[in-house]
């Protein structure tokens, strides 16, 4: 039972906890596959934002089950800290919650002991550091930070609280140390993450040092001043919350080129009455509010966001005022979800009683909205240039280069391979619906 097998799925968040897995597994002896036939393991990290992100994992493991040989199933990630022993009834022999991560060699070891079972809801012990070895990473280039974990916001839809429980940050020192490694390793890019980074709220004095240099309105900009210090090259953070986004966040991106210019910020609804059902603690005026400081700053800072239609009681007339509301971001980018009922969240006590026919008119409505304003912005980059972080080979064309623009854009262009992993200069000349193509700067 050495060969593991490990299959991500949902966000970020997740493939930083595989990275974290596969390095406790490899210390621990085991051995980690990319080939799913060969493993001896077969572990799943699982997403429950949506109906449809938590049902995914049942149809792989009534998949795994049917094969002919008889991998030891394990799940991990937010459907096993939620659906817990009852997985064990689909046929799984390992359940690893959201902060026991680092007890899965242990648990593991259990069931080679002849256990029947393992499973560990509980929460991450004192000590256990957050570290990942540079081998697991999913890129030699974009390295994931986790800066908190968790969430206290209880948005009435989210399961998240329920998942991934209370918010913790992670000490500033080990955050520090974790970049400026990454950055001897020759990373050129790290992503702060967290379900909401600027909450980054350390507790105690030792977990707080490392900041005691660097000026800042709230925790969160501090830390970002104390990242951009270290000289890594490029630093991304998401996910952003609108009612704790300091106008000083700002202030740091605008102080430091290497803060990149792109800010991910949810608004999920642009009606007020909505976003009081939804819990989220800001209006609409509020949320414009941070759009303006964000448009305000030296560079122009790409803007994305998410938004649910179809929210419990959601009327025609307010999911206009959604509408109107994107119409006014002007945003670089959306991510639109039709509401699902999260069980145990405080909306679905509420009747989903925005029929599914209109959910999807409502969808398809802003997407088309949303393409309209899109295009005119992806336009405006023709003619200029970007710096471009190189990835790798594009998947459509093999003489193609692909990688991401500090403000988060997909840009595609001709070039070798000596060039993957290094930044360079790309002017834009053709916009498509979500990439950009240019040329080479020499
Ligand atoms: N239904 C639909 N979308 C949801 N999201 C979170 N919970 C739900 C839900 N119950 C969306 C939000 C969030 C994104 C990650 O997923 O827009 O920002
Ligand atoms: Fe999915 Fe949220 Fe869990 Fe990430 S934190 S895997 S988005 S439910």
């Amino acid at each position: 039972m050495k060969r593991v097998y490990i299959e991500t799925f949902g966000c970020q968040m997740n493939v930083a906890d595989t990275e974290r897995a596969a390095t406790r597994l490899r210390a621990a002896g085991y051995e980690l596959t990319d080939r799913e036939e060969e493993a001896d393991v077969v572990l799943f990290n699982t997403c429950s934002v949506r109906e449809k992100a938590a049902q995914k994992v049942f149809t792989r493991i009534g998949e795994v089950r049917r094969a002919r040989r008889r991998p030891l199933i394990g799940v991990m990630g937010c459907v096993a800290q939620l659906e817990g022993e009852a997985l064990f009834e689909e046929g799984v022999r390992l359940v690893v919650g959201t902060r026991a991560t680092d007890r899965l060699p242990a648990l593991l070891e259990r069931i080679r002991g002849g256990e029947r079972r393992a499973i560990d809801l509980g929460e991450r012990r004192e000590g256990e550091v957050w570290d990942v070895s540079p081998a697991e990473r999913h890129s030699p280039y974009v390295a994931f930070v986790p800066i908190i974990e968790g969430c206290n916001k209880f948005c009435s839809y989210c399961i998240v609280p329920f998942s991934r429980g209370r918010e913790k940050s992670r000490p500033a020192r080990e955050i520090l140390a974790e970049v400026e490694q990454l950055r001897a390793l020759g990373y050129q890019e790290v992503h702060l993450l967290g379900q909401n980074v600027n909450s980054y709220r350390p507790r105690t004095e030792s977990e707080r040092a490392g900041l005691e240099a660097f000026p800042g309105a709230t925790p969160f900009a501090r830390l970002l001043r104390a990242v951009a210090a270290t000289g890594m090259e490029r630093i991304k953070f998401t996910t952003s919350f609108p009612r704790d986004f300091h106008p000083d966040i700002v202030a740091a991106i605008d102080e430091h080129e290497n803060l990149c210019d792109w800010v991910h910020l949810p608004v999920q609804s642009g009606n007020d009455r909505v976003l009081r059902m939804m819990r989220r603690g800001y209006t609409r005026a509020d949320y414009m509010a941070r759009v303006e400081a964000i448009k305000r700053a030296r560079r122009r800072i790409a803007l994305t966001s998410d938004i649910i239609v179809g929210f419990p009681g959601e009327t025609r007339e307010e999911f206009e005022d959604t509408v109107s509301l994107v119409r006014e971001c002007e945003f670089d980018g959306l991510y639109i979800f039709k509401y699902s009922v999260r069980p145990g969240t405080r909306a679905a006590a509420l009747a989903d009683d925005v029929s599914p026919e209109e959910k999807r008119e409502r969808f398809l409505r802003l997407e088309e909205v949303q393409r309209e304003i899109q295009r005119r912005i992806y336009r405006g980059y023709i003619g200029r240039e970007l710096k471009v972080l190189v990835e790798g080979r594009s998947a459509k064309s093999l003489v193609d280069l692909t990688g991401h623009s500090t403000c988060n854009k997909v840009v595609n262009f001709a070039g070798g391979p000596e060039l993957i992993g290094r930044v360079v200069r790309v002017r834009i000349t053709e916009a498509k619906e979500h990439s950009l193509r240019g040329e080479l700067v020499a």
